[in-house]
C-alpha cells in the first residue's frame, strides 16, 4: 500500500516539475528576439543553447558575418584592420584584428565579453559599443570571435 501511495507523489511531482520548466522555457522564448533597430526579422531561431564555444552552426556563422559587415565594418573595416570609414575621426582606434600582438594580448573571454558589453566592461574605450542584443545567442558571440581570431591568421576552431 505504502508504495503505491508513493508512485503517486511521484508522479504528481513529476507533473509539477514538467510544469515549471514548461512556464520557463516560455518566458526565455519570449523575451529572446528583441531586435535592435529593426533588424529582429532575419534571426531565426537559435537550436543552440550551450554557453559560448559550443556548436557553431552554419547559419550562426551566416549571421555572424552579416553582423560584421553591417555593424563592425563601419568602424573595424571589412578586413578587421582597423581601417572602417569610420575610423578616422576615432580616438583610440578600431582595433585591427589582423595585428599579431593584439592577438595576443587578449583572450577569448575578453572578446565576447567586448562584443556583448562594449569597451568600457574591459576597460577599453566606450566607444566600442555593446551589443546587449546577442546575449540572448552566445552561439554568434562564439562565431564572431572565431572571425576575428581568423582575422589574426590562425586556423579557425574545429
Ligand atoms: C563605433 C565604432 C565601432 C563599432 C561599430 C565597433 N567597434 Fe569594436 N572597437 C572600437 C574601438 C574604438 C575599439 C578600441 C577600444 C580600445 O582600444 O580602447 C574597439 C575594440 C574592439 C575589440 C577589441 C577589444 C579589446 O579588448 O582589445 C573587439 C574584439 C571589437 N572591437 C569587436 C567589435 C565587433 C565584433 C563589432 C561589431 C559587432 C564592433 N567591434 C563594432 C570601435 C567600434
Amino acid at each position: 500500500m505504502k508504495a503505491v501511495s508513493k508512485n503517486k507523489y511521484w508522479r504528481q511531482r513529476g507533473k509539477a516539475v514538467l510544469l515549471v520548466a514548461l512556464a520557463l522555457s516560455s518566458v526565455v522564448a519570449g523575451c529572446g528576439s528583441h531586435g535592435r533597430k529593426g533588424q529582429g526579422m532575419s534571426s531565426g531561431q537559435s537550436e543552440s543553447n550551450s554557453p559560448s564555444g559550443g556548436t557553431i552552426t552554419p547559419e550562426e556563422r551566416k549571421e555572424a558575418r552579416q553582423i560584421f559587415s553591417s555593424q563592425c565594418a563601419t568602424c573595424h573595416g571589412p578586413q578587421g584592420r582597423g581601417d572602417g570609414p569610420g575610423a578616422a575621426r576615432l580616438n583610440p582606434k578600431p582595433t585591427n584584428f589582423t595585428d599579431p600582438n593584439w592577438q595576443k594580448s587578449v583572450t577569448d573571454d575578453q572578446i565576447e565579453k567586448v562584443i556583448v558589453y562594449g569597451g568600457a566592461a574591459v576597460g577599453k574605450s566606450p566607444i566600442m559599443p555593446a551589443n546587449t542584443d546577442l546575449q540572448a545567442d552566445p552561439a554568434v558571440v562564439a562565431a564572431l570571435r572565431q572571425m576575428i581570431r581568423g582575422l589574426g591568421g590562425q586556423p579557425p576552431a574545429k
